[in-house]
């Protein structure tokens, strides 16, 4: 297998084939992923939540993220890395954007980079696109945004739509690869993924875009707790990982853990 790269998932959508993206935060599951033929590793600021222990994506810096996306680069052979860039990162100006990005790729070796916003972000994407960094957008219910949209909520209902609609043809127009959407309906999802040309990756956003991305916590249920309605749980990790600790603690407690097989 070949090194996924942005065109790859051009080909693809004109082909009328879907691709997966997952976030990644470190070696382990980049690398099994990787193997697993997951198109598209995302180092997403949900590391904030995933990793950090925050309540939401807002905390998290770029000297938090840029070790976590070095070590998922340097584990997948095949994938497209995306760094995501954080909340504060890149929205007062193009330049701060290029000086964020630039690091994302010197010394996170990712790939390109994604940034959430829609027709406000077009400076940005023209500025980093033209200086050769990729770009990867990011539309809908944006949760770096969280407190400005009032709350996690579906984007694009009703009138809204159409901004939707506006936020992606600018996105693209700018020289943005792929957009995201997120929480968005999936008839309008749907409709924006045959009007672009670039591909569109849904979370929430139902089945008509060109790919899906989770992360990969929740959809691998190692997160407990309340997920959102867009997850589908395929396996149960905190219950394997629980059980195993458990049984650990057990053995060590009774002293039948080493055993003379594992003693020198
Ligand atoms: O940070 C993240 O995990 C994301 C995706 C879920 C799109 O931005
Ligand atoms: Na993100």
């Amino acid at each position: 297998r070949k090194r996924i790269r942005t065109h790859h998932l051009r080909e693809m959508k004109e082909r009328g084939e879907k691709f997966a993206m997952l976030t990644a935060y470190e070696q382990y599951a980049a690398q099994t992923f990787d193997e697993a033929g997951i198109e598209v590793l995302l180092v997403g600021d949900s590391a904030s939540n995933n990793v950090y222990g925050n309540e939401t994506s807002l905390p998290v810096t770029v000297d938090e993220l840029l070790p976590l996306t070095r070590a998922v680069s340097r584990s997948a052979p095949h994938a497209l890395v995306v760094g995501d860039l954080p909340f504060g990162s890149y929205q007062s100006s193009p330049e701060q954007a290029y000086a964020t990005a630039v690091r994302f790729l010197k010394e996170g070796g990712a790939h390109c980079v994604k940034l959430e916003g829609g027709r406000e972000m077009v400076p940005q994407i023209e500025l980093l696109t033209r200086g050769g960094i990729p770009v990867m957008a990011h539309i809908g219910f944006t949760p770096q945004s969280e407190h400005a949209l009032g709350g996690y909520r579906v984007q694009g209902r009703g009138e809204a739509a159409q901004r939707v609609l506006d936020d992606a043809k600018a996105v693209e127009a700018a020289g943005a690869f792929a957009v995201v959407m997120e929480m968005v309906p999936g008839d309008v999802a749907a409709q924006v993924t045959r009007e672009l040309s670039i591909p569109t990756i849904g979370i929430g956003a139902g089945n008509g875009c060109d790919g899906q991305v989770l992360v990969w916590q929740d959809a691998f249920g190692l997160r407990t707790g309340r997920m959102a309605k867009f997850v589908r749980q395929y396996a149960d990790l905190h219950g394997v990982l629980l059980e195993a600790a458990r049984a650990y603690a057990d053995d060590v407690r009774a002293g039948t853990f080493p055993g003379p097989e594992h003693t020198f």
